[in-house]
């Protein structure tokens, strides 16, 4: 729908002073007293009187606004109503006032020479004006568009969809989004789900397959993206306008580890209804130990303890060797890897010299390796296993449009470093290898200050969030981040954002040095921005721009743990039984039971992760020869021997 609005009669004039002249980036114009502009609104600037045609055409966006009279001073206005206000509005002369506009040139046409704005006709602009003055003509069209609608700008009754372009949103040419603002009024959490949603729909079909990595940080946030929420009159048109249909996420595959009793799931998806689709993340010793520098650089980055780590992970995990004292070990899981300790640690006390290294490392690095993995697995009991096998996010089987919800909102810190150190570094891999399965992931960080803070040490999480701004978008590795305020966050992180979003804004956030840019008159917008709308700033776009989005079309997290309350923890045969029943329908959960009476929990865990992994036709069946004995890692008797995976330590940790 084209709206030839410019042909309509001009609502303002560019005047230019000498005090205040027009330039190439900045001009000033007049409306009459009663008008529709606002800060913000988008203007249009023919030469001349015309339409422009053949001449120059300016399009600008307003940033601020002036009101006066003649009067020379305000003494004078005093004098005139004798002192008394309540006599002002009786003067006999009614005073001249204007109403003055200043606007930021956002693009021009020719563009080259480059000159002053000429001093024409102001308009305000049309949805194919609001196109040309945001370069956006240049990806909505030819052979293979680029636009990807985030929101409606909206001006005086007008209102024109917003695109960004793919190519700058997700790569190759620039990539990465960025919101910030404060709790609850800024609408983060809901923007970045609309925008991907967005994405799944408009993402150009000539750049392959694309999916989304979300890690849910907080509470319920990303619990329910398969659900529908509730929308009004107001978002449904919306979406027609942007040609974004209202309708959850199709496909969303949901992560969440255990919790330390290794059988009830951690996370708020529990409802009975919902809990069925919700897989384990459940990681093992390899899985760790490629990551462990995660758990070591935290405090005492230590070369002698990462080589005696990188040692285990070459040339001990997963093959047989001999530890010097004539045993022999198969390394896989932690557990066989406490019974190596023990024997070497026993060994070297027998040993006739009692020396205090063991194939030149330190016994006491290797007693602070093992305190630190048994650490791991003892603070992230669940994330963690002792022994028995992982169970992964599917690397090299991701889908298109798929949302991969990790959620880690209830597990310690070191083990939330864990999962983004380990899962990004996948991807990372993965995309580079292209052997993913899509060629383009979003991953999605809410509450980034938290793992890449402005201050504080170097962590290898907040390396890894740099690897991904500065050099992602050539992989299609992708970082939407969300925090309350920008300044908190490492100043690289957010730099290296092509697309960064505002809503609404904490007015001390806004006096810090990273405003200085905006005019007071757009601080004060966004510090009193209503929900729902945001100021854009992207690559194509000369100016930050204002849009209006829907609510996203999924149930809100606070509302779907009213609409499907997390079921309280099963005892610990019921949580067995149904994921046993999970695995295969026809298993009863009395069999279950049976099954497992007088059990060890251990035994019963590892059988469940073998059956879990094997997913045989039979559940139960192999479920019960497993734990006919053949399951345990080492015979009966040796078992007793062996030490829990706690921290063993006689030295602190
Ligand atoms: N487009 C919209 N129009 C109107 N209301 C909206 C819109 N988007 C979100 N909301 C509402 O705004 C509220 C806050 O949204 P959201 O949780 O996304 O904010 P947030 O910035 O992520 O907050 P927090 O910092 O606490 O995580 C929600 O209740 C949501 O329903
Ligand atoms: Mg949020």
């Amino acid at each position: 729908m084209i709206e030839r609005r410019h042909l309509a009669p001009p609502i303002g004039r560019v005047v230019a002073t000498e005090q205040k002249p027009a330039t190439p980036h900045q001009f000033h114009f007049w409306t009459a007293n009663e008008t529709t502009i606002g800060i913000g609104a988008i203007v249009r600037v023919a030469e001349g009187r015309g339409t422009g045609e053949g001449g120059r055409v300016v399009y600008g966006v307003v940033t601020d606004g002036f009101a006066y009279s003649d009067l020379a001073t305000p003494l004078h206005d005093v004098v005139g109503a004798e002192g008394n206000p309540a006599r002002a509005a009786e003067s006999p002369t009614v005073r001249q006032e204007i109403r003055l506009w200043t606007a930021a040139v956002l693009r021009q046409t020719p563009e080259e020479p480059l000159q002053p704005v000429p001093l024409g006709e102001v308009h305000v602009a049309s949805d194919v004006d609001v196109a040309q003055a945001l370069r956006m003509d240049t990806y909505l069209g030819g052979a293979q568009p680029t636009a990807i609608p985030v929101g409606l700008y909206t001006s005086g009754g007008l209102e024109a969809p917003v695109y960004v372009d793919a190519d700058f949103l997700l790569g190759p040419e620039a990539a990465h989004l960025n919101i910030s603002g404060v709790s609850g009024l800024a609408t983060k959490t809901s923007a970045v789900e609309f925008v991907l949603a967005s994405i799944f729909q408009h993402f150009p079909p000539h750049k392959g397959r694309v999916a989304a990595v979300c890690f849910n940080v907080k509470g319920p946030d990303l619990c329910f993206l398969d659900r529908p929420g509730a929308l009004q009159e107001e978002d449904r048109r919306r979406y027609e306008r942007l040609a974004v249909e209202p309708e959850p996420f199709q496909r969303v595959r949901y992560y969440a580890p255990f919790k330390a009793d290794g059988v009830n799931l951690n996370t708020l998806r529990t409802h009975p209804d919902l809990v069925g689709d919700v897989e384990p993340l459940v990681w093992g010793l390899r899985e760790v130990l490629d990551y462990a520098e995660v758990l070591l650089n935290r405090d005492d980055i230590d070369a002698k303890a990462d080589a005696f780590i990188d040692f285990l992970a070459d040339r001990v995990v997963d093959k047989e060797f001999e530890d010097g004292f004539g045993g022999e070990h198969r390394v896989v899981t932690f557990a066989d890897l406490e019974r190596l300790f023990r024997s070497i640690f026993d060994g070297l006390e027998l040993a006739s010299r009692g020396g205090d290294s063991w194939r030149t490392h330190h016994i006491a690095t290797m007693r602070k390796v093992r305190n630190r993995l048994a650490n791991i697995s003892t603070r992230c009991k669940g994330l963690v296993t002792d022994d028995g096998p992982s169970n992964d996010l599917p690397w090299g089987r991701f889908e298109d449009r798929t949302v991969y919800v990790v959620d880690v909102a209830n597990v310690d810190p070191l083990g939330q470093d864990l999962v983004f150190a380990r899962v990004v570094s996948q991807l990372r891999e993965r995309l580079e290898r292209r052997d993913l399965g899509v060629d383009a992931v979003v991953v999605f960080v809410d509450e980034l200050n938290k793992y890449a803070p402005a201050d504080g040490p170097e962590t290898y999480v907040k390396k890894m969030l740099l690897d991904i701004s500065e050099r992602g978008r050539y992989l299609g590795l992708v970082l939407f981040g969300a925090e309350q305020f920008r300044s908190q966050v490492h100043r690289r992180v957010v730099g290296n954002a092509g697309t960064v979003v505002f809503g609404r804004m904490d007015a001390d956030e806004l006096a810090t040095p990273g405003y200085q840019v905006l005019s007071p008159a757009i601080k004060i917008k966004l510090a009193t921005l209503p929900i729902g709308e945001l100021m854009v700033r992207h690559p194509h776009f000369t100016q930050p721009i204002f849009v209006r989005f829907p609510r996203p079309a999924v149930l809100r997290g606070r509302d779907g743990v009213e609409r499907y309350p997390p079921a309280a923890d099963l005892p610990f045969e019921d949580a067995v039984a149904r994921q046993l029943v999970k695995l295969d329908r026809r298993v009863r959960p009395n069999q279950v039971k049976d099954v497992i009476a007088d059990r060890r929990e251990e035994d019963v865990r590892r059988a469940l992760a073998h059956t879990r992994q094997a997913r045989p036709q039979d559940a139960l069946a192999y479920f019960k020869r497993l734990l006919g004995g053949r399951v345990a890692a080492v015979p009966a008797a040796a078992r007793e021997s062996v030490a829990p995976l706690n921290p063993i330590s006689d030295e602190p940790y």
